[in-house]
């Protein structure tokens, strides 16, 4: 009886453990620099070094900044930042995992590139050989908007509270803003004063404002900060540029996302019970 309950008991929490971490894994944008560094160069082992300090730092704090000094100072030095979301707590372990799942894609995706950055959706990491700590950096790196609901004045009237509620200055660097179904994030970086991360989130509104009309929902991801809403569809997923076409794509991609995780979850799932009834066995054989 002891065992059946406990195997329920891991077996639901492994499910409910691979379904909450899916949304916070998922892939956003990535991007790499076009120059490369030589391999075995000492700029190689300061990247190395840098952003295995990302993900020990993690565990302690949601944001951290980093340099690592080049043999003579700025030659070979590399800088770099990681940002976990605001909701994801450092007790659970959730936001040093997706600083994880973030350094180890982005190693692959910018293998020996001088400079890369990569956004989940639970964090974003990213390293350079220039500083670009505490700069205010509004250059569009994702915008896409879900397909239009056409024009529905409380559905309109919704996302432009929800919308505003972001836009106050009082809300800091990480705000959630909620109106019936729909839900509104917006977050800075942590290297922003509350005045660039203001001017810098205002500029990500007005663009999700102009450019995404009447969608159902909407991402606007700047260098240093992004504001994104989503509504009744739920959230968007897959990475790409606006418009409707974008939609077919998120839905295979989730599906794909949902079935790839279910597989290995599964699988894990079977092997640990398996163990585990081994050793249900044992304990009944000794009685
Ligand atoms: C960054 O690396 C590239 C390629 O090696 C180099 O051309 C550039 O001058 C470097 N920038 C700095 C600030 O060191
Ligand atoms: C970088 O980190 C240091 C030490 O944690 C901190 O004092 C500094 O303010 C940070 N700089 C930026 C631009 O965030």
């Amino acid at each position: 009886m002891f065992c059946t309950k406990t195997l329920l008991f891991i077996t639901v929490l492994f499910l409910l453990g691979t379904f909450t971490f899916a949304a916070v894994d998922t892939f956003v944008y990535g991007g790499c620099s076009q120059t490369k560094y030589f391999p075995g160069s000492p700029y190689e082992s300061n990247v190395n070094s840098l952003l295995t300090s990302f993900v020990s730092s993690a565990s302690l704090y949601t944001y951290n900044n980093f340099t690592v000094n080049g043999i003579s100072g700025g030659d070979g030095s590399v800088y770099g930042l990681y940002q976990c979301r605001g909701d994801l707590s450092l007790g659970s372990g959730d936001c040093a995992r997706c600083v994880a799942r973030a350094v180890s894609r982005l190693g692959s995706l910018c293998a020996g590139a001088t400079g890369g950055a990569l956004q989940l959706e639970g964090c974003f990491v990213k390293y350079d050989n220039s500083t670009f700590l505490g700069v205010e950096d509004k250059t569009v790196v994702v915008r896409r908007c879900g397909s239009p609901v056409g024009y529905n004045s409380d559905e309109m009237t919704r996302r432009d509270s929800v919308v505003g509620y972001l836009s106050t200055s009082s809300g800091g660097s990480y705000r959630v803003g909620v109106s019936g179904e729909l839900q509104g994030v917006a977050q800075c970086t942590g290297d922003l004063s509350a005045s660039e991360c203001q001017d810098c989130l205002m500029e990500a509104i007005g663009r999700l404002k102009s450019d995404c009309g009447t969608a159902a929902w909407g991402d606007v991801y700047l260098a240093k900060c992004y504001a994104r809403y989503t509504g009744r569809g739920g959230h968007s997923r897959a990475n790409g540029y606006g418009g409707n076409r974008d939609n077919n794509d998120d839905e295979i991609q989730k599906t794909l996302a949902i079935i790839v995780g279910l597989i290995a979850g599964v699988t894990l799932l079977v092997v640990l019970l398996s163990f585990m009834s081994k050793s249900c066995e044992r304990v009944k054989g000794g009685k």
